[in-house]
């Protein structure tokens, strides 16, 4: 699809508008006044464990910290409410999405979020975040809002340190010497790169199950995705003070003013809904009105520029490679001038892909692609529902009939009954 110019422009134009206003911290906005209002559906203004709670479910915070100092809240099922058999072994960790966080995972509520239908199926769950969310906001050394050094990192740094971190926490706490990932677009992406870019940490996964991850992202269908990425891919190196390298967080304008009009359940289900089809792509009836209601409590949940510059580059490129410094210091860093791929050939553990048609973020093209380049490839699973979107994975009602028999047919082919 090549969009034609108007619209290119207006997008950019809107992007531009975006981004001046995100500076502008002191907007003396109306909506500052209404947050602790009482008409946002409660789960909207919940964080991980009051969500849990609200349903019945038992939640323990922890906190991880990296090689390099970033403080990650990390969050742990033991037993779901639902689950009335033994706990079973080994743990499993789940990897939300760009610009989410592990708060996404319930959004849908307890038939349809997996954190919920994963330990309500009696594993012992636990949920991360990645550098840049709000809850990986914290760093030994630097401050998020006046060191811009907090801001430099992308994906590559999520895969490197942020997941080998929590796999470190979670075996050093249950005592188990290996466990099983799940990952959902980007919480696939920082897996293959953790398995190119360390060593040992990929050996101690039995199996991951990806939703839609987002490898390589050559033949993305979503214009404006497309657009905002390229978009910071050009303005990232102009980049300098921490207000301008921490993009869409939780509490900017732009998650305010969505959470403030999409809490309505008119507009909800209408302007946010539309919203949220251009972004991605139409799956009627699929994603609740009361789940876009919810959703925008915790979505977006902020990254860096550098991170949506990178998925820009990998755009441009249509390979998945490491981040672009240009050519001289490409070639001081990786010693060649254009940057190198990552090695996908070293995630030689078993892998389920689940994906689906209608999705324009992660298309299936892409997605069959990184199948042909897995060396253990267990399945490539193209969901039944032709109208799968991206952001269904998360969100939509019908998860525990389109992808979690998936998932749980293969965490159980990979775990065994404990005796917890
Ligand atoms: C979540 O909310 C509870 C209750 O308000 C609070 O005690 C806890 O610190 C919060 N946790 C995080 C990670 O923000
Ligand atoms: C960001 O970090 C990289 C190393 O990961 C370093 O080479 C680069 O100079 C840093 N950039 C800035 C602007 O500090
Ligand atoms: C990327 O997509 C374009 C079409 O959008 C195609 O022409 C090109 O061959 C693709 N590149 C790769 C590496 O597949
Ligand atoms: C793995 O992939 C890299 C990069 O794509 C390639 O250079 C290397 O030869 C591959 N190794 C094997 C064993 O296939």
């Amino acid at each position: 699809m090549t969009p034609n110019g108007g619209y290119v422009m207006s997008l950019l134009f809107l992007f531009f508008a975006i981004f001046k206003s995100t500076l502008g911290q002191n907007w003396a906005f109306e909506i500052d006044k209404d947050t602790s209002s009482k008409d946002y559906p409660r789960d909207s203004l919940s964080n991980f464990t009051e969500l849990a709670r609200n349903y019945g479910y038992t939640a323990e915070e922890h906190t991880v910290i990296t090689d390099d100092g970033y403080i990650l809240s990390v969050f742990r099922i033991p037993k779901g409410k639902n689950c009335r058999g033994r706990i079973r072994q080994p743990p499993v960790l789940l990897m939300h999405g760009l610009l989410q966080s592990s708060d996404s995972w319930l959004d849908a509520g307890p038939s349809a979020g997996l954190a919920f239908l994963i330990s309500d199926a009696c594993y012992d769950l636990w949920v991360g975040n990645v550098r840049g969310t709000y809850y990986g906001r914290r760093n030994v050394r630097l401050n998020p809002d006046t060191d811009p050094q907090f801001w430099n990192f992308t994906s590559h740094e999520m895969g490197k340190l942020d997941v080998p971190a929590i796999i470190d926490y979670m075996l050093s706490e249950t005592g188990f010497s290996e466990l099983n990932y799940v990952g959902f677009s980007q919480g696939g992406r920082i897996f293959f790169i953790m398995c190119s870019e360390t060593s040992g940490y990929c050996d101690k996964i039995k199996i991951s199950i990806m939703l839609a991850p987002a490898a390589r992202v050559n033949y993305t269908r979503s214009v404006p995705v497309q657009l905002l990425t390229r978009f910071y891919a050009v303005i990232e190196p102009l980049l300098s003070s921490p207000r301008e390298l921490e993009v869409f967080q939780k509490g900017g304008l732009i998650q305010k003013v969505a959470s403030f009009f999409c809490k309505d359940n008119i507009l909800a289900g209408t302007v946010c809904r539309t919203a949220l089809t251009l972004i991605d792509s139409y799956d009627p009836d699929s994603i609740l009105t009361q789940t876009i209601r919810v959703l925008f409590g915790h979505f977006p949940g902020g990254t860096s520029a550098r991170n949506l510059a990178f998925y820009g580059q990998n755009g441009i490129a249509g390979r998945f490679q490491k981040y672009d410094y240009g050519p001289s210091e490409n070639f001081e860093l990786y010693g060649t001038v254009e940057p190198p791929l990552y090695n996908l050939n070293r995630t030689n553990i078993p892998v389920v892909l689940i994906y689906g048609e209608n999705d324009f973020l992660v298309d299936p093209k892409d997605v069959q692609w990184l199948s042909s380049q897995l060396p253990n490839l267990i399945e490539a699973y193209q969901v039944r529902r032709l109208t799968w979107t991206h952001f269904d994975n998360c969100y939509s009602q019908y998860t525990n009939v389109i992808i979690f028999p998936k998932i749980h047919e293969y965490l159980q082919k990979y775990s065994k009954d404990g005796c917890v």
